[in-house]
């Protein structure tokens, strides 16, 4: 299973195209729509998601609510293309140089067509020297995490594949600039309903009070935060991945998917770096079996996966996040036409995005489980996924593991 995004941050539209999800799953626009909503959610974002209203277009791979086993084609509209047709036209040139979003006084709501001073922490400068372009925008329309809602749709489909086995993703936010809690575990039904009705996506009243002053105070020096989170799942399978080659462990395939997020800059498993400080004996769970439950770990400091494969132990991974890099009061940087020493570009931009980045990880988690579920236990369809999983539960019930 693979797939593929296109589209730039203010373009006409966003789209995402799905091969070799399985025929026959249960799908909507209304399940995608649900984790759109969730990633545009959060306390700290910025003007762009005053006009961000995604809503998801099924364009092909799905009839009359189950999916067909052909590509899937997903896309979203941009409600504000409107405003942005003349700079971003496929068609045309000659937008550039106008200014398409002075929308009142609000400074958040300014932005340049062309840019020409890059801004420190984004793509925009390497990008410029390896394409070739006088204006950032070609880069950052690219570049900008708007992309990242194409994966959260994909991660919204693996989503409803992975439910049909009783897996289930969730995440929260641990920290926001250096306010933390050292919660890692899965959260408790009832955390997990208030997290998701926290605008920080947190698990706790007074933390998230907290960090919302520490996002004001960002807000109001024109400075911005990043922060931590966890991804977690649960009713993971024991043998997602494998120890036999590097690139089918599933710690790497996780980590890497969700270090492709922008802006993310750490994953650790379980406990993490901080197993890097401990003796092997306070770090390595043990292993108990009993008739009834049969194995099982009474901790779970490696976070779900030994040996490049889930150990049937729920998945925890934690996350960090940088700093959002545009600046209200932005750091020393380059006119690229005069070389002059100025001030770097403000994009519209968020404070903090620390709660969406959560959603955004909680996607592609769930696309490498959905990816690894579906090499494990291989089928076209539905049902012959459900036939060999179930035969599979049965073997390790039974205690058999072959010769
Ligand atoms: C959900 C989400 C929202 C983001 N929003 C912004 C934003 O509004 N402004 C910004 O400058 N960066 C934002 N970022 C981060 C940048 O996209 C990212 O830092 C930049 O593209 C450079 O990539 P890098 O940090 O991985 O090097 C966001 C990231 C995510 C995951």
């Amino acid at each position: 299973m693979r797939f593929l995004t296109a589209g730039e941050s203010h373009g006409p539209q966003l789209a995402v195209i799905i091969e070799g999800y399985p025929a026959g799953v249960q799908v909507s626009a209304d399940a995608i729509n649900r984790d759109l909503q969730r990633r545009q959610r959060g306390y700290g974002r910025g003007g762009r998601m005053k006009v961000e209203t995604d809503r998801v277009t099924i364009g092909a791979g799905v009839r009359h609510g189950k999916t067909l086993g052909s590509p899937i084609l997903l896309t979203v509209s941009n409600r504000d293309w409107v405003r942005w047709e003349k700079v971003m036209s496929p068609e045309t040139a000659g937008g550039a140089g106008e200014n398409p979003e002075i929308l009142g006084d609000d400074r958040l709501d300014r932005v340049a067509a062309k840019v020409t001073v890059p801004r420190p922490g984004h793509a925009d400068l390497a990008g410029v020297l390896k394409y070739g372009f006088a204006d950032a925008r070609n880069i950052l329309e690219r570049s900008s995490a708007r992309e990242t809602a194409m994966r959260v749709a994909a991660g919204a489909l693996a989503r409803l594949l992975l439910k049909e086995f009783g897996i289930t993703v969730g995440s929260y936010v641990q920290s926001i600039g250096g306010i933390e809690s050292n919660a890692l575990g899965v959260p408790t039904p009832e955390e997990q309903a208030f997290i998701e009705e926290s605008p920080l996506r947190c698990l706790d009243p007074d933390l998230e009070n907290r960090m919302m002053v520490a996002i004001d105070g960002a807000k109001e020096r024109g400075d911005s935060l990043g922060g931590t989170f966890v991804v977690y799942a649960t009713g993971v399978p024991v043998g997602l991945g494998s120890h036999v080659h590097w690139d089918r462990r599933i710690d790497g395939r996780l980590a890497g998917a969700i270090m492709s997020i922008p802006a993310i800059k750490g994953v650790e498993f379980g406990l993490g770096f901080e197993a890097a400080k401990r003796w092997g004996s306070l770090v390595h769970d043990p292993i108990e079996w009993t008739e009834a439950g049969g194995f099982r770990r009474p901790t779970n400091n490696a976070g779900g996966v030994e040996g490049g494969m889930t150990n049937g132990e729920p998945l925890l991974i934690r996350v960090a996040m940088k700093p959002i890099p545009t600046l209200y009061s932005p750091l020393p940087s380059v006119d690229l036409d005069t070389l002059q020493a100025t001030q770097a570009s403000v994009e519209r931009s968020d404070i903090c995005a620390v709660p969406a980045a959560a959603v955004v990880g909680e996607a592609m988690t769930a696309w490498v489980l959905a990816e690894a579920l579906l090499e494990k236990f291989s089928g076209d369809n539905l049902d012959d996924l459900k036939q060999a999983f179930a035969a599979y539960q049965q073997r390790l019930q039974m205690g058999d593991k072959g010769a």
